[in-house]
């Protein structure tokens, strides 16, 4: 039975269900379709449409169904093509009458938009969890490698020295960044859409608020129009965590290249590694490659809701069916994967020595050469010009270049220290830089904002509890 079945005649053809049915996908709604049933309920007591009975058959049958839903006991009819039928159908079943006033003044449009923002809010909140326990992992990370260093990459050659932690800092900021974004994304999807009815609002004077409040939202609609055919909160949650994907794949990139024997600077722990079905001496990276992997997908799932939403007639249109897989989709992903990635790189090895290594190659020296020039009132472009041309005859002659600077009128051997091991990557003075102060001071920032988005996650969680 349909919820329209006295408009339409005869049976809805099978093709049709199959083609149009979102329970398959849109069950995971179910908690928030109970909670926004609740409050609505609540709200229908509030003004005298339903009685003190009434009501509280209604909300015991609505707990009937959540329990029935948990416990995987709740049995789905062919006729229940999603979530909202599936649930009004079984309340009606268990509470008779009062059941079939449950929709009164709500439409599937206002209710579908208010489960899946709720739905949004809790999971992205889940999702700024994991960042910050990824977070976490990497101030570890930096904290460990105490005053080790490695090569800084600029078009992947190496450019200058830097300490192993400002590395895994750099990562880190990224991340707060998702998790700034995220939270200003949820702070614009905390609106409530409940009470826009299909399109115009009802005859029936519901109070918005009373619903908002319940339901812990903390702006109401302003235009029922736009209440329900709005779906710009799904696409920011989809560009939040594309971004949180391309910052795992960037993470997983190196994973992969540092991992590899070629570049030796880490190894990956046997449990977060896999081996080869054919070749007994491999040891690989799928987690690293399927971070860098599933982030075409993130962005696949951005890319093809805006291209849904795009052209669009208000208000709602079954096309807006088709916002709830891409949604689902990042964040099952980002929830499998960041525990992964947080677990692969809180176990992974650092080869210090070998970082090191790669790292004290005099030629990545040579700006420190042009700036001890500069230190000595050489103007820069020509101190640049001076250190090029030593790293290029070094090359080309293969004389070292600690002899041409020895060697060199305006360096000698006061600027032969500037090769030594270990020297460079001290030099730096200026702010958020490479040095290991201006790295330690970072990282007690980064401690800072850790943990005030920690505490601004529990306050959004208190919230809405
Ligand atoms: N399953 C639908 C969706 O996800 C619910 C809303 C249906 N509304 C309607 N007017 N057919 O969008």
């Amino acid at each position: 039975m349909t919820l329209w079945q006295n408009r339409l005649e005869g049976r809805l053809d099978d093709t049709v269900m199959r083609f149009t049915e979102s329970l398959s996908f849109d069950v995971v709604l179910a908690p928030y379709d109970i909670s926004c049933s609740k409050a609505h309920v609540k709200g229908l007591a509030t003004i005298g449409i339903l009685t003190a009975d009434e009501e509280s058959m209604l909300i015991a049958s609505l707990d009937r169904v959540a329990v029935e839903m948990e416990q995987g006991i709740f049995e789905f009819k062919p006729d229940d093509e999603d979530i909202h039928t599936a649930i009004e159908r079984r309340v009606t079943e268990l509470a008779g009458d009062a059941g079939s006033k449950l929709h009164t003044g709500r439409s599937r449009n206002d209710q579908v938009a208010t489960d899946l923002r709720l739905y949004t809010i809790d999971n992205l909140t889940d999702i700024v969890d994991m960042l910050l326990g990824l977070e976490e992992v990497l101030l570890k990370k930096a904290i460990d490698s105490a005053d080790s260093y490695m090569p800084g990459y600029t078009h992947l050659q190496r450019a200058q020295p830097i300490p192993v932690a400002h590395h895994f800092l750099a990562h880190g900021w990224a991340l707060t960044r998702d998790v700034a974004r995220i939270l200003s994304s949820i702070d614009l999807m905390d609106v409530s859409p409940l009470g826009a009815g299909a399109l115009a609002g009802s005859s029936i004077a519901l109070d918005p608020n009373e619903t908002a409040n319940l339901l812990h939202f903390s702006k109401l609609f302003e235009n029922s129009l736009d209440a329900v055919a709005d779906r710009d909160f799904v696409a920011d949650a989809l560009y939040d965590l594309a971004i949180v994907g391309l910052h795992l794949s960037r993470i997983g990139e190196e994973t992969v290249l540092w991992s590899s024997n070629e570049f030796g600077f880490v190894t990956i722990d046997d449990s977060y590694a896999t081996g080869s079905s054919m070749l007994p001496h491999k040891k690989n990276p799928d987690v690293a490659e399927l971070a860098r992997g599933k982030s075409g997908r993130l962005i696949g799932n951005l890319t093809g809701l805006l291209a849904t939403l795009k052209g669009l007639p208000l208000a709602y249109n079954r096309d807006l069916q088709e916002d709830k897989q891409p949604l689902f989709d990042s964040v099952n992903q980002l929830k499998l994967a960041l525990p992964a990635m947080s677990g692969m790189i809180s176990t992974m090895v650092i080869n210090q020595e070998r970082m090191a290594e790669c790292a004290d190659s005099s030629y990545v020296a040579a700006i420190d050469l042009a700036e001890w020039l500069v230190s000595r009132n050489v103007p820069f472009r020509t101190a640049h010009g001076i250190a090029a041309s030593l790293v290029r005859d070094s090359i080309t002659r293969g004389v070292p270049l600690l002899e041409l600077v020895e060697a060199h009128p305006q360096l000698g051997s006061e600027a032969t220290e500037l090769l030594s091991p270990g020297t460079s990557v001290n030099r730096r003075v200026t702010w958020g830089s490479a040095s290991p102060d201006a790295v330690r001071s970072q990282l007690e920032r980064f401690r800072a904002k850790l943990e005030s988005d920690r505490a601004r996650l529990e306050d959004i969680r208190k919230l809405r509890a």
